[in-house]
């Protein structure tokens, strides 16, 4: 560990240091071991870094996923309604919804995101991966973050939405921004933030609107269609909705599946037997696949806000007090996890609370699933002997989720 803190304590045992962003683990296991349920004077907040009180808490229905608050907080402080459109947008995001909102939705999103929907895009991944990989097939050397792993889940949110080719950069940059907005940077300068946020908005309603109006009229066979031919219950998504859902979709979905196939191919070159083991046995990708989402977690930490008074590890919780579940920490627990800090592809079972579970877990998971998995495979046969061009892997300047800024490799060794 780098940082030398002058009251652990009141600093959270490291967590938000600089070198905290580029490893956090350490400092996960000194809060997990000393204070497994911490309140954090700085923050406002509770952190929970247990695997069995992350468990509980992912589930719990006492507990609030709402952010409007949290995203007015994001705007100006001089007269903030005037960017009231953007927090309306995210509150049209299920995954920032409570009870019978978020009920609704999900019930229409899965109408559209059928298991059958999704196991179609398998081919289509497996051709993408691919297609990418022939290109990079002369090069020396490449990056594994920027030209292959965050390539694949845009083009394939292009093929789930039914979205030309050439909008690939677009749909990026809109899910690079928004999810800059919402993990906000330090010391961020909101009013052109905010303003950015609007363009981008407005932006997408220029696009998706005209979209999803022929698409209600004439669908076809990708998810805006199916969205907008849903009905659960009589209940039908409105075009705004929809427009929610698919920047939800590129944002939320795009940025972790990005990180997921990026960093099990960093993490696989420091455990030189398990990547020998997988060449070796190609069988093994669906448990490797599930080893590095509990190894390394694209979203280190869910938030939720307390509804009512509770008690857990023998501290209480207060009714409107902001808890941060550390799903990073939480994986990495030797309880029930053994030898935690070891990449081990045939871990079996393996529980890991990288998708969340219960009334939240990740409408995704199928399709992320199905993304590293093809993905590594397709790599692993095209650059069996692909190695590191750096020893250290530069992460985005943000705690709550865990992005390479670029995974620099040598084709062959
Ligand atoms: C490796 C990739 C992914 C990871 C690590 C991930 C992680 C998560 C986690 C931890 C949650 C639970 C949030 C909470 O409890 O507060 C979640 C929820 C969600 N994810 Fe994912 N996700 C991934 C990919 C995707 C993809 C590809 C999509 C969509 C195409 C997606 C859509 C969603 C949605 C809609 C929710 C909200 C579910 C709800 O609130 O009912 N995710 N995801």
């Amino acid at each position: 560990m780098t940082a030398t803190l002058a009251d652990p304590r009141a600093e959270s045992y490291g967590i938000f240091t600089a070198a905290a962003v580029q490893d956090p683990y350490p400092y996960y296991k000194e809060l997990r071991e000393r204070e497994p349920v911490h309140w954090s004077e700085k923050a406002q907040a509770w952190y929970f870094t247990r695997y069995r009180d992350v468990f509980e808490l992912q589930d719990r229905p006492d507990l609030s996923v709402d952010r409007v608050e949290t995203i007015y907080s994001y705007l100006p402080r001089t007269n903030p309604q005037r960017f009231s459109d953007i927090v309306e947008h995210y509150t049209r995001w299920l995954l920032y919804r409570d009870d019978a909102y978020h009920d609704r939705l999900k019930a229409l999103f899965l109408k559209a995101m059928t298991p059958r929907a999704v196991d179609r895009l398998r081919l289509m991944i497996q051709a993408r991966a691919e297609r990418l990989l022939a290109q990079l097939a002369g090069r020396d050397a490449f990056d594994a973050y920027l030209d292959f792993a965050a390539r694949i889940p845009t083009q394939v949110m292009l093929d789930l939405l039914g979205l030309p080719d050439e909008d690939e950069m677009l749909m990026r940059h809109w899910s690079d921004r928004c999810s800059n907005f919402l993990f906000q940077p330090v010391n961020p300068d909101k009013e052109a933030m905010a303003q950015e946020q609007r363009e981008i908005l407005d932006a997408q309603q220029a696009y998706f609107m005209p979209l999803i109006e022929a698409r209600r009229s004439r669908p076809g066979e990708d998810m805006i269609s199916a969205m907008a031919q849903a009905n659960a219950a009589g209940e039908r998504l409105t075009d705004l909705e929809i427009l929610a859902t698919c920047n939800m979709m590129a944002t939320a979905g795009g940025g972790t599946s990005r990180s997921a196939i990026a960093m099990a191919l960093w993490r696989l070159q420091q455990f030189p037997d398990q990547l020998a083991k997988l060449k070796a046995s190609p069988k093994l990708i669906n448990l490797a696949a599930e080893e590095f989402l509990r190894y390394e977690a694209p979203t280190q930490r869910g938030i939720r806000t307390a509804r009512e008074d509770f008690e857990i590890g023998g501290c209480r919780i207060r009714a409107g007090q902001i808890l941060h579940i550390m799903i990073g920490a939480a994986n990495r627990d030797p309880d029930p996890f053994r030898d935690p800090d070891r990449l081990d592809i045939s871990r079996d079972p393996n529980r890991h609370v990288s998708l969340g579970h219960g009334v939240h877990y990740c409408l995704g998971a199928a399709l992320a699933r199905l993304e590293l998995r093809v993905s590594l495979a397709a790599f692993l046969k095209v650059f069996p002997n692909y190695r590191m061009a750096t020893d250290q892997i530069v992460f985005m300047d943000r705690t709550a989720s865990r992005r390479p800024t670029s995974v620099p490799v040598f084709a062959r060794s």
